[in-house]
């Protein structure tokens, strides 16, 4: 009798500590995040109307904000101090598909990513800096698309010759995630929920652009590559990387869900070179990773 009681009681009081340190979380990540939205900027000078490129501006909407269209009328609401410039219904197909994956995976995707690091042989600064070293904004504004939950800022955030940098994802999971660790360092970044294939940003507005892994399940790689294009200024570097047949056959090996969300009868991975206009300049391919990720470099004339 005197067994069970103690074991009530120890399960009380464990489930209480437990109920608390999550309190304590919660409430240490809505003030991080209250402050960290002090810091976003309505960067009017560089968003655009992702349906029709129109000027934005910003109007009061009922518990809270939302940057509005002067040409087409559209309304993007902000939440959580991040602008919404994509809706979960309007996504369709392979979008729809990985960013309900991503929403979900958030949580793991981090301690995923060390774990594949540790299996090629690399350590995540190595990997990551081996792409991001490649852009060239000499002191101007970068952007990621398809941040995630903000792997690559560390390596970023320290480098003289970055200036702001902004971070869009399709999947509000990720987002939050990389708002969370973006407001629990006090880093000024700003992002933005939207899609790769119709970019929130005017044209010109970025002095490099980088996309790391994503673009090979996109539905319109053609239209994501034209927009990280668009949106960079002449003379800027654009990168682009995913993971090649060695490395998608390898996620399929190791989880299973990927092929399921990819299609049983997906096409061989070959790098879209065929996509990249034939007037950029300093275009290359080469692999990275140890070879299990394809690379698309070139330089906007
Ligand atoms: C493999 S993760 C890459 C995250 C990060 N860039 C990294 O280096 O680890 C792929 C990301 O692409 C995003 N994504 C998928 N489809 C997208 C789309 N159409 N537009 C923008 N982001 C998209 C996913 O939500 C996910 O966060
Ligand atoms: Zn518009």
């Amino acid at each position: 009798m005197n067994k069970k009681i103690g074991l009530i009681t120890g399960l009380v009081l464990g489930a209480g500590l437990i109920s608390l340190a999550l309190l304590k979380r919660y409430r240490r990540i809505q003030s991080e995040g209250l402050a960290w939205q002090k810091l976003r900027r309505p960067s009017l000078d560089i968003l655009a109307c992702p349906d029709c490129r129109g000027t934005l501006i910003i109007l009061p909407i009922s518990g809270g904000e939302a940057y509005h269209c002067l040409a087409c009328q559209k309304d993007y609401p902000v939440v959580d101090g991040i602008p919404r410039f994509v809706q979960p219904q309007e996504m369709t197909g392979l979008n729809k598909r990985f960013s309900e994956m991503y929403d979900w995976f958030s949580w793991g995707y981090r301690i995923f990513s060390k774990i594949a690091f540790a299996y090629i042989g690399m350590s995540e600064e190595q990997a990551r800096r081996e792409v991001t070293d490649r852009l060239e904004p000499k002191g101007g504004r970068v952007l990621e698309v398809s941040i995630g939950p903000g792997v690559n800022l560390p390596y970023l955030l320290g480098r003289m010759d970055v200036g702001e940098i902004f971070g869009l994802d399709i999947s509000p999971g990720q987002l939050n995630r990389c708002r969370e660790y973006v407001a629990h360092h006090g880093w000024d970044v700003q992002l933005q929920l939207g899609n790769a294939e119709h970019l929130p940003y005017q044209d010109d507005a970025f002095d490099g652009v980088f996309h790391l892994g994503g673009i090979n399940f996109f539905n319109d790689k053609k239209m994501a590559i034209e927009e990280m294009i668009r949106v960079a200024r002449p003379g800027s570097r654009i990168l682009i990387c995913d993971e090649n047949e060695k490395g998608a056959q390898a996620y399929e090996r190791f989880l299973p869900s990927f092929k399921r969300m990819a299609g049983e009868s997906r096409e061989v991975i070959e790098p879209p070179m065929d996509l990249v206009p034939l007037e950029m300049q300093e275009v290359r391919v080469f692999n990275v990773w140890k070879g299990w990720m394809y690379c698309i470099e070139f330089r906007k004339p």
